[in-house]
């Protein structure tokens, strides 16, 4: 059983779909054991409540220095044995003492088809604004292993989106969610558990 710690910031839709999916066993072979938060009311802690998870606000407010606030974290992880780190609308910079430590066992969601509309800044709604700016018509979701860089680590899966004649960020935000994170990252999680795919 692969033991997943999923770090989240916001409404936790990435995270439920994972519950959701483990629930139907299109994700074999894997749980949560534990959700960990930046955010102490993010909504996605409440999520993790409901299915019995431990659920943990580790927030850099409540520690001195950040590198306070990254050994809470770092301990955090190791506690929960987790053995694959899921980010799921994870908005805080990973510190390279965690990348390195889960170097090949720590996936990032991303709501673009790298290369595209990603690195520093392009989070949230910013990177459909930009995809409607440039005009793209087809756009999607991108799950990567992660590294030292911004959105640069070995590509997983990727799954294309249609851009509709009228959308708004928020409209097309939810049609990458609906369409393709939600799908992309169960599928990621359990062809990992299935040890289908190693990191490279
Ligand atoms: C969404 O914009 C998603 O594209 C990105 O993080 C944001 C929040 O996701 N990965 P969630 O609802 O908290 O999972």
């Amino acid at each position: 059983m692969l033991k997943t710690a999923v770090l989240v910031s916001g409404g936790g839709t990435n995270l439920q779909a994972i519950l959701d999916a483990i629930d139907r066993k299109e994700i074999r072979d894997a749980e949560v054991s534990v959700v960990i938060s930046n955010n102490p009311n993010a909504y996605a802690l409440e999520r993790a409540r409901r299915k019995g998870i431990p659920a943990l606000c580790i927030s850099p407010k409540a520690y001195e220095t950040r590198e306070k606030f990254h050994k809470a974290l770092l301990e955090a992880l190791r506690d929960s044995k987790a053995e694959l780190v899921v980010l799921a609308g994870c908005l805080v910079v990973i510190p390279e003492m965690i990348i390195r430590e889960y170097k090949g066992r720590m996936i990032n969601i991303h709501p673009s088809l790298i290369p595209s509309f990603c690195g520093t800044g392009y989070y949230g709604l910013k990177v459909h604004e930009e995809a409607l700016k440039r005009g793209v018509k087809v756009t999607g979701a991108t799950v990567h292993f992660v590294d030292e860089g911004t959105d640069t680590g070995p590509i997983l899966l990727q799954k294309a989106v249609e851009v509709k004649e009228g959308d708004t960020p928020e409209v097309l935000q939810r049609r990458v969610m609906e369409e393709a994170e939600w799908i992309l990252l169960p599928k990621a999680i359990d062809m990992l558990a299935q040890k289908a795919l190693g990191p490279e």
